[in-house]
């Protein structure tokens, strides 16, 4: 079993990922000895500070050992392996592979190589499935449910992955979505038709402002970088009188401003410290059902 893209789970795999990550989260230190002496890699081609840190800490929590890398300069790649190969080799050597790559559909490439459960940890600007699923639980654990909730998804959402991996998830549990998007930086044709409202209107009209930032990484065109950039900012002005909470997968520029840091609306922190029972949950799951 992988976790390469949400749309190949079912929604019991999901809710059940979204339990036991729960149960997880009660009882972060009760479980050291559930992947006792496995192995899990870590493999970072792109950069990274809570995906592939809450992944080891999720590992380390559950007894497990960690490999990896988080500079490929550093590795073969910069001497022309594939990433088949590569990911050929790390299967042999652990039991589990995380991988981040910029390039999209990498994870899935990857998968049929490492012969190991793989998860997709960002794959250019395709999907981030384990982000959604920390999305959900925060979602789930702050609105009391996700059917029926508004998320209004904010930024750059041409090349922001985590909310394509998010969208369809929303949809699947009855979310209704509008987005705001930066200066050109729509969502692309294949997420459906999403209605798209101003930032104001979402402030005042949803129950969770997900915002993004400008991914500068992915622009070819330095002009569209910089039309989009600082051109959405959530600050406490906007939510003087909006009921919603506020996420973001963090990193964050200057899209949401650090006045919002201090109201009870700001989840941003909460979401991100909710990555570790949620990849607890992630690796247990699909390390238990290979042996
Ligand atoms: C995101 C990513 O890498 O896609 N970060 C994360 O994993 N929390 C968002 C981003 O980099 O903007």
């Amino acid at each position: 079993m992988n976790l390469t893209s949400l749309a190949e789970w079912s929604d019991d795999e999901i809710l059940a990922i979204l339990d036991r990550a729960e149960s997880f989260a009660r009882d972060p230190n009760g479980h050291r000895d559930l992947l006792a002496d496995r192995i899990v890699c870590t493999a970072f081609f792109e950069p990274s500070t809570r995906t592939r840190l809450s992944f080891e800490a999720a590992a380390h929590r559950l007894g497990a050992h960690v490999i990896g890398f988080s500079d490929a300069t550093a590795t073969s790649s910069a001497k022309g392996e594939t990433l088949r190969d590569s990911a050929r080799i790390l299967g042999g050597y652990a039991d589990a592979l995380v991988l981040r790559h910029p390039t999209k559909g990498a994870a899935k490439e990857a998968a049929a190589a490492a012969g190991i459960p793989l998860i997709n940890a960002g794959d250019g600007d395709g999907e981030h499935p384990t982000q959604t699923l920390v999305d959900l639980f925060t979602i789930r654990r702050e609105c009391g449910r996700i059917d029926g909730i508004t998320v209004a998804v904010v930024g750059d959402l041409r090349y922001g992955r985590t909310v394509h991996s998010l969208i369809p998830a929303l949809q699947r549990f009855g979310a209704n979505v509008v987005q705001v998007p930066a200066p050109g930086l729509e969502l692309p044709e294949s997420m459906g038709k999403v209605p798209s409202v101003s930032l104001a209107e979402a402030a005042q009209t949803a129950d969770v402002l997900y915002v993004t930032r400008v991914q500068k990484e992915r622009f070819d065109d330095p002009d569209g970088y910089a039309a989009a950039q600082g051109a959405l900012v959530v600050d406490a002005a906007l939510l003087a009188e909006s009921k919603a909470i506020v996420l973001h997968p963090l990193p964050r520029v200057d899209e949401v401003d650090e006045d919002v840091d201090l109201l009870p609306a700001a989840k941003y922190f909460d979401q991100a410290r909710n990555g570790v029972p949620v990849r607890m949950a992630v690796l247990a799951t699909l390390l238990e059902n290979h042996s």
